[in-house]
């Protein structure tokens, strides 16, 4: 059985439910360089200071109900100009409920960064809240561009633990870190859900997939999973080499997820007990994400999870797709792809309990849930 959920009641973003609240905006002081969007999950809201001889920059969103789910609100900065220059512009970020309770929090930017902050309402009343932001000159230099702040993303969530330590690791399943142009992908709501009972438990955790930048230099998702597991041994298999990489009761294993040779290799070599959760975060390739699922799928405890990330990205084109092949095994009940054995394919047939497709924000993550037996 399967079907696609995209946690309507726990994520406000632009890819989730909120292009269905309606918003007002009101903005002060403003210049014609500033941009207000009619809602602040739109694309496109930029402000830019004024000089500092005249009042800042301000604009006022809501107010609107947030679901009662929803206690924390990421904001995602990067400030731009034409040309280089010596500005540094202060933005706040402020919620406000409707007695004039507020959190807030001032970010300072120079040319050309990116930055993120996080504002929890805690005890606002969130029948009724307001956004605000305020942008002015920390630094101002003589000079004719004066940059703007671009708000590239607003993430409204239900905050857990996982998620803060997702964010302070820099991975992008929690909500201020993302790849490329991407966004966050806010797994961390998910993941949440599925171990908060057990995390304290002991098991196997295998991810595949472990770094952000290029080359590697930290694994990010293997440290947050250290804190959250922490009675979990932890496997780390990628293509790259992480043998720098060193943590408590940490295994990392270099290997193709599309060579059976080198997951034979990593089983064989580490020879980890049955995984109860495995984290398919690699190349996103659907035909190694099937050649690493037929391969390891018997290494996976019975109730165990194995979990594939970012269903929609893919770096070429084949079919099926991971994605295609899960919905038509949910419909079908069978697994017919040229990337799995005859063997491998009925061994998931067997062995499926059921898959369930989650999209907490902007991309598709599938459960797939061993049979217990
Ligand atoms: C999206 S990143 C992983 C991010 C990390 N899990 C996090 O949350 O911060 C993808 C990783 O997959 C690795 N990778 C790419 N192709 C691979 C392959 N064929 N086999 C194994 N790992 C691969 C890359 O080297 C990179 O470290």
């Amino acid at each position: 059985m399967t079907g696609v959920r995209t946690s309507p009641a726990r994520v406000l973003s632009r890819h989730g439910v909120a292009p269905d609240y309606p918003w007002t905006v009101e903005a002060k002081h403003a210049n014609a360089w500033s941009r207000f969007p009619a809602s602040p999950f739109a694309a496109g809201l930029v402000l830019m200071p004024n000089h500092p001889d005249r009042e800042n920059v301000s604009v006022t969103y809501g107010p609107i109900s947030v679901p009662a789910a929803v206690d924390t609100f990421a904001f995602l900065f990067s400030s731009a100009a034409a040309s280089e220059h010596g500005h540094v512009i202060s933005i706040r970020t402020t919620l406000v409920d409707d007695v004039g309770a507020t959190v807030a929090d001032v970010k300072l930017l120079a040319h050309d960064q990116r930055t993120a902050t996080t504002l929890a309402l805690g005890r606002l009343n969130r029948a009724s809240v307001r956004l605000c932001f305020d942008v002015w000159f920390d630094r101002f230099e003589a000079g004719d561009d004066y940059g703007s702040i671009h708000v590239l993303y607003v993430l409204g969530y239900e905050g857990n633990i996982l998620i803060d330590l997702l964010n302070e690791v820099g991975s992008d399943k929690g909500t201020t870190r993302y790849w490329g142009r991407g966004v966050p992908h806010c797994y961390g709501v998910e993941y949440h859900r599925l171990f908060n009972d057990v995390r304290h438990e002991q098991f196997a955790v295998l991810e595949i997939g472990l770094g952000n930048t290029v080359p590697p230099a930290d694994a990010a998702s293997l440290r947050a999973w250290r804190q959250y597991f922490p009675n979990a041994v932890l496997y780390g298999y990628d293509i790259e080499d992480f043998s720098f990489f060193s943590q408590p009761e940490t295994f990392v294993f270099r290997g193709d997820q599309a060579s059976r040779d080198d997951l034979r290799r990593f089983v064989a070599t580490l020879a980890p007990p049955p995984f109860r959760v495995v984290i398919d975060d690699g190349s996103h390739a659907s035909s190694h994400q099937q050649i690493a699922l037929g391969a390891l799928f018997p290494h996976v405890e019975p109730g165990g999870l194995y979990i594939v990330e970012d269903l929609g990205w893919q770096p070429f084109a084949e079919a099926p797709t991971t994605s295609e092949l899960l919905r038509a095994f949910s419909d079908r009940g069978t697994v017919d792809s040229d990337f799995l054995t005859a063997e491998e394919s009925r061994y998931l047939e067997r062995t499926v309990e059921n898959v369930e497709i989650c999209r907490p924000n902007d991309s598709e993550l599938a459960i797939i849930r061993k049979t217990t037996e």
